[in-house]
């Protein structure tokens, strides 16, 4: 595989530790030539091209533009928000995949696949999107690499659940007694980069992530108290009154539909996983949940002196 030709990064501008925009530095740290996609022209794509990488401009559910983005690159990362379009996105970048000859796809996807079937689905738009997709790259006959992590501390903990930790000193969710395992969307882009740095020895595996410790929630609020040096406690919401919080917010509908089946799988227990991926994959533990509120501690309201 030739060292020199850029690696794509789709999704790239993300928000602050978003996994394609952190895979995106990891590469350029690397030394590494990317090729970072980006849906406009703003701040986060002017930063991208300060850090190094070209940065070119796309929709992903255009076939044109992913032609244009993916050609000249052998080595590709695909992910993109949770959204209606993620399937069409998917079967896009497989054709053009195919046209172009890419030489390894790093496809980002959910753990929740890993137990999902013809005859075992979940209600979530998005999970059946990623076992639909992950189907579709299987049949396409390309070198894929499938990541599956489990819930992200970034993309749910820290949204969903800052706010109120800030406010009442509370993680409201509702999710029972069910245990979960979040992972951090850096460890995942971790693991992507150096997966994208020498995909040989990868292509063809499925990589499960999870981050170091299956616990209930009153376990998970017992990490955030030791990072934020405050007492937060675990509220179990009724799932109806989550629903109408995510309404409020104005999510989109596939959005709401996606995050209220987490809830639903995680009170199921569907969410007690375990896996050593990120370490087997980076030779660093991964990161766990007082870790990752002790580095985000201000935006959970801040850590008691
Ligand atoms: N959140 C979780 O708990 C979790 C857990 C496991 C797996 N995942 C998976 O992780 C992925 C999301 O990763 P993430 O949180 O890093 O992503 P993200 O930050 O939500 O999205 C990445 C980027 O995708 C771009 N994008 C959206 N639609 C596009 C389009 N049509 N064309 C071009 N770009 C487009 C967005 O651009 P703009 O910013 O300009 O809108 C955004 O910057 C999904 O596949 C999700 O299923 C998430």
């Amino acid at each position: 595989m030739a060292d020199n030709e850029s690696i794509l990064v789709t999704g790239a501008a993300g928000q602050l530790g978003a996994v394609g925009r952190t895979v995106t530095g990891l590469l350029l740290d690397r030394g590494l030539p990317v090729r970072a996609m980006v849906r406009r022209e703003d701040d986060r794509a002017a930063a991208l091209r300060a850090a190094g990488a070209e940065v070119v401009v796309g929709d992903l559910l255009e076939p044109a533009d992913v032609y244009r983005v993916v050609s000249g690159c052998r080595r590709v990362y695909f992910g993109m928000s949770v959204s209606a379009g993620y399937l069409e996105a998917s079967v896009t970048m497989a054709a053009v995949a195919r046209e172009v000859g890419v030489h390894a796809l790093v496809n980002m996807s959910q753990m929740t696949v890993s137990q999902m079937s013809i005859q075992h689905t979940t209600p979530s738009p998005q999970q059946r999107q990623h076992w639909l997709s992950e189907q579709v790259l299987a049949w396409s006959g390309l070198p894929v690499v499938t990541i599956r992590p489990t819930v992200f501390l970034e993309g749910f903990f820290l949204p969903l659940t800052g706010p109120t930790v800030r406010d009442r000193g509370r993680i409201e969710l509702p999710f029972g007694r069910g245990k979960t395992s979040p992972v951090a969307a850096a460890d995942a882009a971790r693991v992507i980069a150096a997966v994208l740095a020498d995909p040989g020895p990868h292509l063809g595996r499925i990589y499960e992530l999870t981050g170091p410790r299956s616990q209930d929630m009153h376990g998970v609020a017992r990490e955030y108290s030791d990072a934020l040096n405050r007492e937060i406690t675990y509220a179990d919401i009724a799932p109806e009154d989550w629903e109408r919080v995510l309404k409020s917010a104005r999510l989109p509908e596939h959005l709401i539909r996606h995050l209220v089946t987490m809830a639903e799988l995680h009170r199921a227990g569907r969410y007690d996983r375990m896996t050593d991926g990120v370490e087997r994959l980076t030779g660093r533990p991964a990161m766990s949940v007082r870790e990752f509120v002790s580095l985000h501690a201000d935006e959970f309201g801040g850590r008691r002196s």
